[in-house]
């Protein structure tokens, strides 16, 4: 059994979530944590997909490698199967809240920038047209060390 069961979300799950998941699984073993990470996308318009060629390209400037990833659309069965649900904007926050059925799903999402900007409710902008992958890629790296560090706290 893992410690902590954490689903990344954006919108096509070819750009922002998996970044995310790959930046995390780095870091999990970094710190030798017990926790799993997945992700998946609001929409099924990349279904089976790899992730987008720029996103392979940034994580593997640092080293990681998320070619093996296959783009999904999130199901109503992941509220429950995961602890934390990280979604990456406020339509990606909207889409998967009016998939949960009670308070303890509702619970588990969270927009990802509130690990840094606490309250301020900020997206990960979307680099599918504009190219922003580097931003995303800084922006994702902070907030996940902060996740990181806020468990490692207690
Ligand atoms: P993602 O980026 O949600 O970060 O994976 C997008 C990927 C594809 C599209 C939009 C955003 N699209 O419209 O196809």
């Amino acid at each position: 059994m893992f410690d902590k069961k954490v689903l990344m979300v954006c919108l096509g799950n070819i750009c922002r979530s998996p970044l995310a998941q790959g930046i995390l699984e780095k870091k999990i073993i970094l710190h030798g944590l017990n926790w799993t990470v997945d992700s998946a996308g609001t929409g099924r318009y990349h279904v089976g997909n790899p992730p987008d060629v720029r996103s392979i390209d940034k994580a593997r400037e640092y080293g990681i490698d998320i070619t093996k990833q296959r783009s999904r659309q999130i199901e109503v069965s992941d509220l429950d199967l995961f602890d934390v649900i990280l979604t990456m904007d406020s339509s990606n926050y909207q889409s998967v809240m009016g998939l949960a059925k009670n308070k303890s799903q509702r619970d588990k999402i969270k927009l990802i920038l509130n690990y840094v900007y606490p309250g301020q409710n900020m997206a990960v902008p979307d680099p599918y047209y504009d190219d922003s992958f580097q931003r995303v890629y800084d922006l994702l790296n902070a907030a996940l060390d902060q996740l990181i560090a806020k468990v490692e706290a207690f």
